[in-house]
């Protein structure tokens, strides 16, 4: 098995680069740093609605509010209270209610859940309890797997933000006064001069990871893949192209569709992404409450992975395959290696990607030009999820860790890989091997794509 990174060597921004050599003292502050980020967008995602709204189900899809928050609190209690710390269960009675696995979304709002004043109390007081751990935590090498380089606190911290990802969608999907706003992305600025599309050279690359310490089983292990040359969009296709798809007679051409997506197409009357309609001649969307024109050059989103493998299709292209996506997005044609970001091993600036719901929609295509990967892709890391054409399965060498049911029980042909993150989530859960993934009817999550075809 080869590694992404040569060991020993060490990242500027001090991030472990080797197998071995983490810092436990730098990986304790960022732990501490994404665990405090975490519940400040958990607290304004829960405090912008009243407690009505909190406790309500606004779509079958989704849960309550207050069922992720108390089930952000039940995880960090049951990984770093109990797993780590070696406490006692502080509510053993609750841990049915908020198992994900128990009961499915549109039950949850008929169990006894904790109230919010409740749900807070208690994700609160095991956060200050995770806190006292954190700090005395021994995260050297050769310690406990599970506190190995702060493992176990980045984990929670990515589950935190993951469900901030999920309370956003939830955001998203009710009715009522706006409660949530942010200022607009950042403009492109060489958007005219940029190509259609960029080559990918053909050869090996590392995909996947043995060395970022808080990747998650399913990223593991590197290794090599060989893939052929192909092109590759420089941007995710936008609104303005899905539209001729959609002027073409793309929802009613069954040329176009995947069987199970035609059937799908029909069986709800699809003719536009979720959250689109019609008013006379123009296109608009609902946003977050406000209801506005359809942006031309933003990229579609709200597809599922049916109407991105259609649009492909109709283009006369086919959606990236998830190796494709991840050598477009980290290999280093100069230097062979593959890369933690497209634009190098340093952590997202807000130059470089749109991330962690600093913006409440994706930037223009041809935005971010200082986040560009070297084969020229922009926008890879943020913005909208990717579709990928790939179903979810597991590395050669996969080890389920720490528990089956975070990747392993989702392995096989039914859920579709998306790649790159979208605007929804933070940084501490999205880099270049990070592996979503999902149903390929879904369009509630933050999800685009972009097209290619072989060289
Ligand atoms: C990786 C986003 C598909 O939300 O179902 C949250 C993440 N796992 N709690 C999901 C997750 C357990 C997961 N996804
Ligand atoms: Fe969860």
């Amino acid at each position: 098995m080869t590694d992404d990174r040569t060991p020993s060597a060490t990242a500027a921004d001090g991030f472990p680069t080797g197998s071995g050599g983490h810092d436990p003292e730098v990986l304790r502050q960022r732990a501490l740093d994404a665990l405090l980020t975490a519940r400040a967008r958990t607290t304004a995602l829960t405090d912008s609605v009243d407690e009505g709204e909190l406790t309500a189900q606004h779509s079958p899809l989704m849960s309550p509010l207050v069922w992720d928050l108390a089930h952000i609190g039940n995880q960090e209690e049951q990984w770093l209270l109990r797993a780590v710390g070696g406490r006692e269960a502080l509510r053993p009675e609750i841990d049915g209610l908020y198992d994900a696995f128990e009961h499915p979304r549109a039950a949850r709002p008929s169990l006894p859940l904790l109230a919010p004043t409740e749900a807070r109390m208690y994700a609160s007081d095991v956060r200050g309890r995770a806190l006292d751990i954190l700090e005395a935590a021994p995260l050297h090498e050769g310690g406990r797997p599970l506190e190995r380089a702060g493992f176990a606190f980045g984990m929670i911290a990515q589950h935190e933000q993951q469900h901030d990802e999920t309370m956003l969608i939830t955001h998203q999907l009710r009715s009522g006064p706006v409660a949530l706003t942010a200022p607009a992305p950042p403009e492109p600025t060489d958007a005219a001069s940029l190509p259609a599309e960029v080559l990918v050279p053909g050869g090996p690359f590392t995909m996947g990871t043995s060395a970022e310490p808080w990747a998650l089983d399913n990223e593991r292990p590197a290794h090599q893949r060989e893939v052929a040359a192909f092109h590759l969009d420089t941007a995710p296709v936008t609104c303005g192209a899905y539209r001729r798809f959609m002027a073409d007679g793309g929802y009613t051409d069954p040329r176009w569709w995947a069987p199970e997506g035609w059937d799908m197409v029909r069986e709800h009357g699809l003719e536009a992404p979720l959250f689109w309609h019609r008013d006379g001649g123009q296109w608009l969307r609902r946003r977050f409450g406000v209801t506005e024109p359809v942006p031309d050059d933003e990229p579609v989103l709200h597809v599922s992975w049916y109407e991105a493998d259609a649009y492909a299709r109709w283009a006369g292209r086919r959606l990236p395959t998830e190796a494709e996506w991840e050598k477009a997005a980290r290999h280093d044609p100069a230097t062979g290696r593959s890369l933690r970001y497209p634009w190098g091993d340093t952590d997202p600036t807000p130059e470089q990607a749109n991330l962690g719901q600093r913006h409440l929609r994706p930037a223009r295509a041809g935005a971010y030009p200082a986040g560009r990967a070297p084969s020229g892709a922009g926008q890879l890391i943020g913005d909208v999820w990717e579709w990928t054409s790939s179903d979810f399965l597991p590395y050669p060498g996969f080890v389920a860790f720490p528990y089956r049911e975070y990747s392993e029980v989702f392995f096989g042909p039914g859920h579709k890989v998306l790649r790159g993150g979208s605007f929804a989530v933070d940084q501490v859960a999205c880099r270049g091997t990070f592996r979503n993934w999902d149903l390929p009817v879904r369009r509630q999550i933050f999800s685009g794509f972009r097209t290619a075809r072989d060289a």
